[in-house]
Formats: C-alpha cells, structure tokens, sequence
C-alpha cells in the first residue's frame, strides 16, 4: 500500500485527509509522486521494512489478464503480453527477469523464495464493459468474478496459485484513479469471488492523468517544476505510447508487491498496517543510480532517445522503478551502476 507521502505539488493537505478517510479498509496501491522528500537510494535508515509471517507467492504464479473496456488497442496489449513473458524469460542484461531477481530474494517463514515463475495462463476480454464505465474499488472483484463465471470462455477460478490481474482501458472511470492511486493490489472476498485469490488492477493513464500515472513519459503542467529532461522536454517512451509504458511500471510495481505482501500481512514497512508502505511503494520515482526527489536516476536511452532501464523479450525495452532489496538495504535495479 502506499502510504501518501507529503506530496506538496499535487495533493493539498485537506485532500489528503480526505483520501484516508475514503478508505474504508487497507488496499495497497500505487501512487506516483516525483518529488517524494527522501532519496532511499543508498539509504537504509529511514526504512524499516519486516515481515509479519504471513504468505509470500512462492509457488509458480499463474497469472490471468481482464481486459476491461473498449479502447484496448492491439499494439498496446502485445506490449504489456510482452513484458509480462519477459519476468520469466531470457533476455540481454539487465533484463526485466533480472529485475525481478531482486523480488526473489524475499522469503516466508518456512524459508520458500517468491517464484520466478510467472506464467500468462490467460486472457478474458470484457470488452462491453459488464460493469460500467465508473468502478469502484470493490467493483474490481465484481470483475473478476464475472470474469471467472462467464461461458464458454471464461477464465479459471484458480485459488492455488492465480493472480488476476485487471486493467482498464482510456475510458474506464476507477475510484481513487488518478487522484490517489494508478493501482492497487488486494486479495478478493469470498462473498464476490467465491474464494480468496490475490489480484491487482492497474488502468491505462495516458487520456486521463499522464502526468501522475505515465510519469517520466508525461509530466503534470501544473507541477511548477520543469521537465526532467533539458533536452526536448520529457523523456520518450520505449514502446511508443506513454499511457502504456507508464503502466508497464506501475504493473511491475503492483505484481512485486502483491508477491510480497499479497494477503497484506508479509511484507511492509510501518507501524500501521492499514497504510504499510510494500517494497515497491518506498522506491516510487527511482529508476536507475542516484534516483530520487524527482530525478529518474541513471537509465539508458534507445537509439531514438527514449528512455528504459531493463530488456524484454523480442528487442522490447521497458523503463520499470526499483524495488526495494532486502540483501543490500536500498532500493534496487539490474541498471544499477554500483
Ligand atoms: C532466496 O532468498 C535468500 C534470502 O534473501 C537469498 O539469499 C537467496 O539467494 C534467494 N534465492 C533465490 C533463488 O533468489
């Protein structure tokens, strides 16, 4: 979950109050900030990341996309398909598989790491939009069981080791979506689902708020603060769209925590676990050396000049923020230069 940081550009403080009281019970989510106050690059102080013994993801993760909405555009589900076959597959250093090796370093009580495995077991189309076009946060499972009850080409209810995974699509209204949060990850009720399964959702940014969920590929005109790069404004996407290279980010950073903490009691950071900071939370912003307080931090750029951090599969490039490693203390990335 993330904790809201004092996030002095965008949120005032009474709308921050307010977000904490729109929740009624601990969702763990995502939100972009650029000018988070500390640099944990390098710092290990300030965090006070411990395990609370419950479950990690330890087994082979079999996991299952919604597409929800009307507006997905091939080119843009290859690229997210893309990514998520490159956790689990080779590809040249550093490679989002790489990247992943530092989520493997968390382990249970029993001593399992979290799997490096992960595996696209399925796609459900929900194309016609069976909820609407507004969602709420518990809508999201509504999804999930429509998703898992529809005939004949429903997705499987898999209790043992599904993660379903929704993502909405440019015209899809979520609560909190883009004024708290750009994800979340949760664990679904067995009065909608039918069973406990982890999940996440993370929706498609790039019409509604880029600034705030496709940052470094979109920055908010009214931040006060110039664009990161000097040189010909912000920085260009890997995969050509900023909505959805800004979501490739934020689906890494939901899948690490969801593996870490996917039943909210493993993994977090904080006194209160109603608004744990997870390992993914406490390096929002930070993409490569010397990361921080509203610098990416070095990362590499294409021959194009767009920016990314770390390789996929079939030539893909992809820029995803640093986790926090448990091994070394700090945040963490296979582009780091030290
Ligand atoms: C499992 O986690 C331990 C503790 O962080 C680490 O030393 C070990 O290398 C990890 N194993 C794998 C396969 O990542």
């Amino acid at each position: 979950m993330q904790k809201l940081y004092c996030h002095l550009l965008l949120l005032s403080l009474s709308s921050l109050s307010h977000l904490t009281l729109a929740h009624p019970w601990p969702w763990t989510q995502t939100q972009r900030q650029f000018n988070q106050p500390t640099n944990y690059e390098g710092s290990s102080n300030l965090v006070d990341l411990q395990y609370h013994m419950g479950p990690i993801l330890s087994s082979p993760i079999n996991l299952y996309i919604v597409w929800y909405g009307s507006h997905w555009n091939p080119n843009h589900q290859s690229t997210i398909r893309d990514f998520l076959y490159s956790l689990s597959s080779p590809a040249p250093p550093p490679s989002v598989a790489d990247w992943w090796r530092t989520i493997r370093l968390y382990t249970d009580q029993t001593g399992s790491n979290i799997t490096g495995n992960i595996i696209l077991s399925g796609e459900f189309y929900d194309s016609t939009n069976s909820h609407g076009n507004y969602l709420t946060r518990l809508t999201i499972q509504s999804i999930i069981k429509t998703a898992v009850t529809s005939y004949p080409r429903g997705l499987p209810l898999n209790y043992e080791n599904g993660l379903y995974l929704v993502l909405t699509s440019s015209e899809i209204l979520v609560q909190d979506f883009c004024r708290a949060v750009c994800g979340f990850h949760y664990f679904s009720f067995p009065a909608i689902v039918g069973v406990t399964v982890p999940y996440a959702w993370v929706g498609y940014s790039g019409t509604q708020c880029p600034g705030m969920c496709a940052y470094p590929f979109a920055w908010p005109k009214d931040s006060g603060k110039p664009p990161p790069e000097t040189s010909g404004g912000v920085m260009g996407s890997p995969n050509g769209d900023a909505g959805v290279d800004g979501m490739i980010s934020v689906i890494a950073h939901e899948l690490a925590e969801v593996s870490s903490n996917p039943l909210v009691n493993a993994w977090y950071a904080g006194d209160d676990p109603t608004a744990p900071d997870e390992i993914a939370d406490i390096c929002v912003g930070v993409y490569g050396s010397g990361g921080g307080g509203g610098y990416v931090g070095q990362v590499y750029k294409d021959s194009w000049g767009n920016g990314f951090n770390v390789n996929g599969v079939r030539g893909r490039k992809f820029l995803v923020q640093w986790v926090w490693d448990p091994v070394k203390g700090r945040c963490f990335g296979p582009n780091a230069m030290d």
